[in-house]
């Protein structure tokens, strides 16, 4: 099927890569000019595993790259998969969605094609029906009803984003015409999952309601770990128990310095917005947002008790992405970590295998190293932030450090010579 891809993203580069695996032959919208160069070049702009190796097989042969709409009207389907930013009163920006619909609706008026407009941006319920049909509809007139919308959320995660696209728990499509969901659905035929159609306002819902529940799940281990600290009782073992219940499930309940990334955070605080336009207080939401901000801060206090004022102490922090296996920094719990660090005064040294670029432009005056032994080297105390596997290993090169006192945010070493921050 031909079919456009709308941002060069996260989730449109991976989106636009995986559907030209699975066979359609794909145009990739993305109006930075540079970064669809770049892309065209065969060099993927995120660091993600396996999409270098997507992009190259299928560039120039099934996968375009384009800066303009003029063709995308030759596509059966269009998905739109720009990015829908949290601002700063915590609304959801959707400057993004109304640009890509205002040329949308512009290039799409000029044709007279059947097409189907299918939102992946996750956006708040009403935006596809509402906000999106009424800007394409506006330019097009569309009176023989030839253009269609559909919502269809992604569930990927980074780092693992091609395989969760191949392998979905489940594919969620929100629309209200039967053909159209056949439509769409068959983009998916080559995918073995099941396929859940429902109205468009759901499937936004969906989208939402999973990722605030499965940040509660982290937020709720946090909280237990941290009583469970008090108690000294392990929180792993307790909920190793607690997953067991198959209405639980094992999964997400990985006690430590919460979450970060490009989706938990502003997700659940984009849902408290939207509940609060509705003269609702959602607690339980504003609950799970609360412990998370907490967590990194009492990282630092707990490091100030046991190692006494921090000012004029280095730190070595181990780890800047917000998980292991991605170069992402958005909601890092290494930032407010670092940012209440210089606030008492400590010397921070840090150390990320892929993230330094990234942090360094959110954070520039503190000193990066390339290697855990450099950050280490005579270092007073040392913060664990990402699970990454290579810190796992680590032992002896502690003893390059000038003092013990060792703290995890995430539960990774296995030598057991460190504190964790609720275990
Ligand atoms: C998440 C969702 O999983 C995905 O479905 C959605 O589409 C986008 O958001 P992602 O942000 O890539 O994906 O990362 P994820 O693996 O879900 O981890 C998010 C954060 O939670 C990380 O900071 C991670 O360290 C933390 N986490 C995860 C925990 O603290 N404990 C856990 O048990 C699991």
């Amino acid at each position: 099927m031909k079919i456009s891809v709308i941002g060069a993203g996260y989730v449109g580069l991976v989106t636009a890569s995986c559907l030209a695996e699975l066979g359609h032959s794909i145009d990739l919208i993305e109006i930075d000019q540079e970064k669809a160069e770049m892309i065209l070049a065969g060099i993927s702009p995120i660091n993600e595993p396996g999409l270098d190796d997507l992009l190259s097989k299928h560039i120039s042969h099934n996968l375009r790259v384009i800066t303009n709409y003029n063709e995308v009207h030759k596509s059966k389907l269009s998905f739109v998969c720009v990015g829908t930013p949290q601002m700063i009163d915590g609304n959801t920006d959707l400057s993004m969605i109304k640009a890509v619909s205002k040329s949308l609706g512009t290039a799409l008026s000029m044709h007279d094609q059947d097409h189907v407009v299918i939102v992946k941006s996750t956006v708040p319920p009403g935006t596809t029906e509402g906000l999106i049909s009424s800007i394409i509809l506006g330019y097009t007139g569309d009176t023989e009803n030839k253009i269609k919308f559909a919502m269809n959320p992604e569930f990927l995660r980074e780092g693992q984003a091609i395989t969760d696209f191949m392998n979905p728990d489940r594919i969620i499509i929100g629309c209200t015409e039967q053909y159209v969901g056949d439509t769409v659905a068959s983009v998916y035929s080559g995918l073995n999952a099941p396929v859940m159609r429902t109205a468009p306002t759901v499937a936004e819902m969906i989208k939402y309601a999973s990722n605030a529940l499965l940040a509660m799940k982290i937020s709720f281990s946090n909280e237990i770990g941290n009583i469970c600290k008090r108690l000294d009782i392990d929180v792993y073992d307790v909920m190793r128990g607690v997953g067991m219940d198959h209405r639980i499930s094992p999964h997400f309940l990985n006690a430590g310095v919460g979450f970060g990334g490009s989706c938990f955070p502003k997700d659940i605080m984009s849902l408290i917005k939207v509940a609060e336009s509705l003269g609702e207080n959602p607690v339980l939401l504003k609950s799970v947002i609360k412990v998370n901000e907490q967590q990194p801060l009492r990282m630092v206090e707990m490091l100030e008790k046991r190692a006494g004022p921090l000012a004029g102490k280095v730190v070595a922090v181990l780890g800047l992405a917000f998980k292991n296996d991605t170069d992402d920094v958005r909601d890092s719990r290494a930032l407010p970590v670092i940012k209440e660090l210089l606030r008492r005064g400590a010397l921070v040294r840090a150390y990320d295998p892929l993230a330094i670029p990234n942090m360094s432009k959110i954070i520039p005056d503190i000193e990066y190293c390339e290697s855990t032994a450099e950050a280490l080297k005579d270092a007073d105390v040392c913060l664990i932030m990402t699970e990454w596997p290579e810190f796992g290993e680590l032992d002896c090169e502690f003893d390059l450090m000038r003092g013990k006192i060792i703290i995890e945010g995430r539960k990774i070493l296995k030598c057991g010579r460190a504190e964790g921050i609720c275990w």
